[in-house]
């Protein structure tokens, strides 16, 4: 039995103060025993929030890292970097990365194996855009990206990926897939990670959806049987909208 994992992605949002008041807030009733919540705030506020969440049950995940361990790369954070400060799980591959970073399947699959030599839990992001969900090629994209990504790792590596599919087109525009939509795609992904590898593989990983989740929505996408909660953007940043969605599941 998969449990159900709700994540918020906080992007480029909340100063020091913000981010300790949202914790705060989000702390401020017990975290369902059923669901594992995670958080993403800045690099610059791990630190403070891995304080600030110890002894509880929120879960604090970095954003991002680079593929290398160390070296000449002014900017960037590496594994190692965010295992020192107790950081053990990355968001890899999320779309505005792919979009404004450069960020490829090709790529993501040095990053992701280098969390596995760090032994992260990755949440690995995909989803096809707009055109491509017109012209009913979705199903081929997300095969493609899962392929070149992921598809090379040994069985055992896959007990630290989850999924997390999102459509491009619903990221940040109010835009939801339907929970029929997201059902559909997430029991596609299953029945390619099955073929490729197994059954019993393909039914353990947990494949979250991505997109304008917010508390109205949220039930009904997280009761499809293939969705196993849900990445959150915008609905992430304000707690009791926040709470909604993960109680929702
Ligand atoms: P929104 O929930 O704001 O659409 O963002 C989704 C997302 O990108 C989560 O990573």
């Amino acid at each position: 039995m998969r449990k159900k994992i709700v994540a918020g992605n906080w992007k480029l949002n909340n100063d020091k103060h913000e981010t300790a008041q949202l914790i705060v807030a989000l702390l401020s009733d017990p975290i369902p025993s059923d669901v594992r919540v995670m958080i993403a705030p800045a690099f610059t506020h791990l630190v403070q929030a891995k304080t600030l969440t110890e002894g509880t049950a929120l879960e604090v995940i970095a954003q991002n890292m680079n593929a290398a361990t160390s070296g000449a790369y002014t900017g960037e954070i590496s594994a190692r970097m965010l295992n020192s400060i107790g950081i053990n799980q990355v968001i890899l591959g999320h779309s505005e990365r792919r979009a404004y970073y450069n960020e490829t399947d090709l790529s993501l699959k040095e990053k992701v194996v280098t969390a596995l030599e760090h032994d992260m839990e990755i949440i690995f992001c995909f989803g096809e855009e707009l055109d491509q969900r017109k012209a009913e090629k979705h199903f081929e994209v997300v095969k493609s990206q899962l392929e070149i990504a992921l598809f090379d790792l040994e069985p055992a590596s896959w007990s630290k990926i989850i999924l997390a599919y999102e459509p491009v087109w619903a990221i940040g525009t109010g835009e939801t897939a339907s929970p029929e939509q997201a059902q559909e795609i997430h029991a596609y992904i299953r029945k390619i990670i099955a073929e490729k590898y197994d059954n019993t593989l393909a039914e353990s990983v947990s494949i979250l959806y991505g997109g304008s989740v917010k508390p109205g929505n949220a039930a009904s996408i997280f009761s499809q049987t293939d969705v196993d909660g849900g990445l959150i953007g915008g609905a992430a940043l304000n707690a009791n909208d926040f709470k909604a969605i993960f109680q929702s599941t």
